[in-house]
């Protein structure tokens, strides 16, 4: 079967891609707001470059068709942290994707307990056991689209004792996104 995307409506080219293109592990971002701490999850989410040291996150307008609070507060002050969460907080990733009044805190509201890992960077969810803190490198406008597409710069690497070792091998059991599931115990082979 061959599909034109252009005789599809955009929600089922979503489900396409987001079914097809996994595992993407969510990015789970926190900024700072005007009153507090913003903190949302983005599956469409990937590395793009070593060095500089780059991930791309594609945030969608908000259902006025202005800019998400994360989009907003990235272009405001230029930080950003992603929590890499595991199964246990997926009740709290979904929680935190409800659109909330700008400047009310998604963590506050859930009780989801935040960590300052660096001076200068949003804190990261406190138990999660990698974050990237990260500064907006570039902005993308993509043609014919209204996502903000961010390209965001890895300033530190953060990581829980247990997942990492001397070599850098690091071991984590992040949650992903297919379609509407989310992706759990991905398993790991060796050939
Ligand atoms: C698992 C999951 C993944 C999501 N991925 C994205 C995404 O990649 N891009 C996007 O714009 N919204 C995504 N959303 C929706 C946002 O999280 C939602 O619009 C949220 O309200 C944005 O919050 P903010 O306005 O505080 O930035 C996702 C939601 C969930 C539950």
């Amino acid at each position: 079967m061959l599909i034109d995307p252009q005789s599809l409506e955009v929600t089922t080219v979503y489900k396409l891609m987001s079914n097809t293109i996994f595992p993407r592990p969510i990015a789970w971002i926190s900024t700072e707001g005007e009153k507090g701490v913003n903190l949302a999850p983005f599956s469409y989410f990937i590395p793009v470059s070593s060095e500089p040291p780059c991930v791309m996150v594609s945030i969608g307008p908000n259902e006025e068709g202005g800019l998400k609070d994360t989009a907003k507060n990235i272009l405001l002050h230029g930080k950003a942290t992603i929590s890499l969460a595991d199964d246990r907080k997926a009740g709290l990733i979904e929680a935190t994707a409800e659109a909330l009044a700008y400047g009310e805190s998604e963590a506050q509201k859930y009780g989801i307990a935040m960590t300052k890992t660096a001076d200068g960077y949003p804190p990261r969810v406190d138990d999660a056991k990698a974050a990237l803190l990260c500064s907006l490198h570039q902005e993308v406008s993509l043609i014919g689209s209204e996502q903000n597409i961010l390209f965001l710069k890895i300033d530190a690497f953060y990581y829980a004792d247990e997942v990492i070792d001397e070599r850098y091998n690091v071991k984590l059991e992040n949650i992903g996104r297919v379609g509407r599931d989310y992706l759990v115990d991905a398993k790991r082979m060796k050939v």
